[in-house]
């Protein structure tokens, strides 16, 4: 576990927007130098800029972590201008709430390369890295509380935040078994106030919208009005930053900002255990909650 961040490394990808921009700027403001990783590298760059005005190093690169090789440019830019990693986000994340009849295939490849295969790509790179460090180090996975329950809707997204929750799990007990020093923690936030309703605007081309009318129904327009409210009524951002920086000073793997869930946690082992059925929202009374 690592408490003060004073002349650490980290790399946060994603960070232009949202939660990993809130990370970026939160660990400069406890004195980390960052790398600001995003597709988008001008608002990259103005994240960093910010967070040079905070008397600390600030980087940024152009990078889509949904690709093997971008992750290497990312992994070498932070070789080049930091030579270690103390800190890794893999924050980046989309959505798509087609079902499971209509979704196109590529939205489905998009969701889980980006929300799934970027953190493989990403730990593949640095792991190696920040074993031989052999110092303390954290990487903190950004999942979902859709990776830890699931609702009768957006099929993709739940399943890919499950695959990614599931594969941190997995890092933190094999790095435990071997005694390293590295922490992993996921963040598995409820709806959190970003603009993330906005996911389409960071497809890479080859997920661009095109033609296809299920992109131009009316049905799709629904989902992004729904993701929209969830969205934007979702908790402020610095309320939930000031949480997890909190939770992240103790010995926490899951990092929930979100006690209104813990009910449904709660019963699902209940229900996993028993051997009945998957947990039905009815019947943990969080229906107006979700
Ligand atoms: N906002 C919420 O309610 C909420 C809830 C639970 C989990 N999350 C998770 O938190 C993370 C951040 O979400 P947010 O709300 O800040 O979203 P956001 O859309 O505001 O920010 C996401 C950032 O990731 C970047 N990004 C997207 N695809 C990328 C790619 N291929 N390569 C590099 N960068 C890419 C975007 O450009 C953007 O800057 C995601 O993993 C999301 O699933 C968000």
């Amino acid at each position: 576990m690592i408490t003060d961040y004073k002349g650490l490394k980290a790399v946060v990808t994603g960070g232009a927007n949202g939660i990993g921009k809130a990370f970026a700027l939160g660990f400069a403001e406890r004195g980390a130098d960052v790398l600001v990783v995003d597709i988008h590298p001008d608002e990259a760059a103005a994240v960093a800029a910010e967070i040079r005005k905070l008397g600390v190093q600030g980087y940024s690169i152009g990078a889509d972590v949904s690709l093997k090789e971008e992750c290497k440019k990312i992994y070498d830019k932070t070789v080049e201008v930091f030579g270690r990693c103390d800190i890794l986000v893999n924050n980046a994340g989309v959505s798509a709430s087609g079902d499971f009849t209509n979704i196109p295939e590529r939205d489905i490849r998009w969701v889980y390369e980006v929300n799934v295969f970027s953190h493989w790509f990403m730990l593949g790179y640095f792991l190696p890295m920040m074993e031989a460090q052999n110092e303390h180090a954290q990487i903190i996975n950004v999942c979902s509380i859709a990776g830890l329950i699931t609702s009768p809707a957006s099929p993709t997204y739940f399943s890919s935040k499950h695959a990614a929750v599931a594969l941190s799990e997995v890092l933190y007990k094999e790095l435990k078994a071997k005694g390293s020093k590295i922490d992993v923690s996921i963040f598995a936030p409820g709806f959190v106030a970003t603009e993330m309703h906005l996911t389409d605007r960071h497809r890479p081309p080859r997920y661009a919208i095109n033609d296809d009318p299920y992109y131009h129904d009316e049905a799709y327009a629904k989902q992004l009005e729904i993701s929209k409210y969830v969205t934007t009524t979702g908790e402020p951002l610095d309320k939930v930053m000031d949480k997890v920086f909190e939770m992240l000073g103790t010995e926490c793997f899951y990092i929930l900002t979100h006690d209104k869930y813990d009910g449904i946690l709660r019963a699902q082992g209940e229900f996993q255990a028993n051997k009945t059925r998957p947990v039905e929202l009815s019947d943990v009374s969080v229906k107006a909650t979700l």
